[in-house]
């Protein structure tokens, strides 16, 4: 669905050039749960937004269906990493704002919002305003938004990183039953080792800044996935010395 290929960026950052992504390939299967697993730094949040298309690379190709492109642009549904909901509209109101800006149907939109909301364990807050709300309860109202916009492909930049360990496995849950039930493809960045090992099919570490993909790690274990089973610790005992590996390189 979608492929990247040797994606490079840089940017002038204090008025001397730093180069973020160095030849960076990536693909993401149709239905696929992917993760870009990276430290803090490394070039994450700009790769995403260069697959959205609000930035563009400096070289490198692109790829979505098969066909090439300058970016998925209009084809994603994406979920920034600081993806504030707006303070001045209730909770109800900003998970429609996809349909909303789109033009379509708003009764509809609504209708679906509702039924999603009950869903999400939301039913009762669909009038609160996003203050009102946990922290926990806002990422819902902005999956939901993500939802609402019928998009397959979603990017998720670090949608749990802000929340507790208990909030986080809730919505992993709910993740989870999203991306099963409605067929999504999703890539999602992450630097936390577990979730990635969780959720995915398969896992892009990359490298510390310049990021290029340092391993590919497949997850052939079925859903939803027990942290103490055998071959679950395998995985991670695996990917933590890969991280372990670039730490100390960097
Ligand atoms: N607009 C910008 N101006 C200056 N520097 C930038 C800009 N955007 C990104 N950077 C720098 O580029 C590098 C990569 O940033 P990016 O946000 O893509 O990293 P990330 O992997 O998403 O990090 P995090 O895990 O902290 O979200 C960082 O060193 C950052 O400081
Ligand atoms: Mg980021």
């Amino acid at each position: 669905m979608l492929r990247l290929s040797g994606i490079e960026k840089g940017i002038l950052r204090n008025g001397l050039p730093l180069k973020v992504l160095a030849g960076l390939d990536l693909e993401v299967g149709e239905g696929e749960f992917v993760s870009l697993l990276g430290p803090s730094g490394c070039g994450k949040t700009t790769l995403l937004n260069i697959v959205a298309g609000l930035i563009r690379p400096d070289s490198g190709r692109i790829f979505f269906n098969g066909r090439e492109v300058s970016s998925c642009r209009g084809h994603v549904a994406y979920m920034q990493q600081d993806d504030l909901l707006l303070p001045w509209r209730t909770a109800l109101e900003n998970a429609i704002l996809g349909p909303e800006l789109k033009g379509a149907d708003l009764h509809r939109a609504r209708h679906e919002a509702e039924g999603l909301f009950h869903r999400f364990g939301l039913e009762g807050f669909e009038d609160h305003y996003p203050a009102e709300l946990s922290g926990g309860m806002r990422q819902r109202v902005a999956l939901i938004r993500t939802l609402l916009t019928g998009k397959r492909l979603f990017l998720l930049d670090e949608p749990f990183g802000s929340l507790d360990a208990m909030t986080r496995s809730v919505l992993h849950r709910y993740l989870l039953g999203v991306f099963e039930e409605f067929e999504k493809t999703i890539l999602f960045v992450t630097h936390d080792l577990e979730e990635a090992l969780l959720l995915s099919d398969r896992v892009y570490l990359l490298t510390a800044r310049p990021a290029r993909v340092k391993a590919l790690l497949e997850v052939p274990l079925p859903r939803p996935r027990d942290r103490g089973e055998p071959r679950f610790i395998r995985l991670e005992r695996e990917l933590e010395r890969l991280v372990q590996e670039e730490l100390h390189v960097a």
